[in-house]
């Protein structure tokens, strides 16, 4: 594990910000339509620091990062949130070629739609080799960690990442979206315990999510926007 890795922190704070820290690359990232599926783009340009405190709320009149208004708006960011591991909280769904686990984490950022289906399709209709890469590639997109493909050696599917944390819009839906970590970052509950570690996850920066601190697509029907969604 690099430097980087070891250092990399992402502390809860009790009905506050996210504290940042370990020099982890932040940036901004858009969804967009690509064919029947989609992709993320480069959004703009977000300052970079060792350490950062990022706005879970909602309110910050300085998006994506805490400015304080968490204290007016009375927020309350408790943590609702199983911490049971994914491997007992997800189910089994087996194909020909390849299994699929699945928590229910949605985040709604819509990966697991693809040309001729969804993930779920290609994993019950894994019995090609393309079928089967194609359900593979659907998994690991999937921002928040809810899928994830396992061969039928028993091997779980993971794309490598580096520690980064994506600030997301969708314009598409015409609201802001989560933060999608990835890499691997430990993530400290307000009352110091470490969440299983993760190298997809999705938090929730909108301030409604009934799983917090986890993003469970609330954004969409509250229509959250930081005021930087693109048009
Ligand atoms: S958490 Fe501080 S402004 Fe939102």
């Amino acid at each position: 594990m690099s430097e980087k890795e070891s250092n990399a922190k992402i502390k809860i704070t009790k009905n506050g910000p996210y504290l940042v820290s370990g020099n982890i690359p932040i940036h901004e990232k858009i969804i967009i339509p690509h064919g029947h599926t989609y992709k993320l783009i480069e959004g703009r340009k977000l300052p970079q620091a060792e350490n950062y405190a990022l706005c879970r709320c909602g309110h910050s009149k300085n998006p994506p990062f805490c400015d304080g208004s968490h204290l007016i708006e009375h927020f309350n960011g408790k943590e609702t949130a199983s911490r049971e591991p994914y491997s007992d909280r997800s189910e089994l769904l087996e194909g020909p070629g390849v299994d699929l686990l699945d928590d229910g984490r949605c985040a709604f950022a819509r990966f697991c739609h693809r040309e001729n289906g969804t993930t779920w399709d290609y994993v019950l209709n894994s019995d090609s080799e393309e079928a089967i890469q194609e359900a593979i590639q659907a998994a690991n997109e999937c921002p928040s960690g809810r899928l994830t493909a396992i061969t039928k050696k028993g091997e779980l599917s993971e794309p490598h990442y580096d520690p980064e944390i994506n600030i997301v819009q969708d314009p598409e839906k015409g609201v802001s979206a989560g933060i999608f970590v990835r890499g691997k970052i430990p993530i400290e509950s307000e009352d110091g315990a470490i969440y299983e570690i993760r190298n997809r996850i999705v938090l929730c920066r909108c301030g409604h999510s009934r799983n917090k601190p986890f993003c469970d697509a609330s954004h969409v029907p509250f229509g959250f926007s930081d005021g930087h969604v693109p048009e």
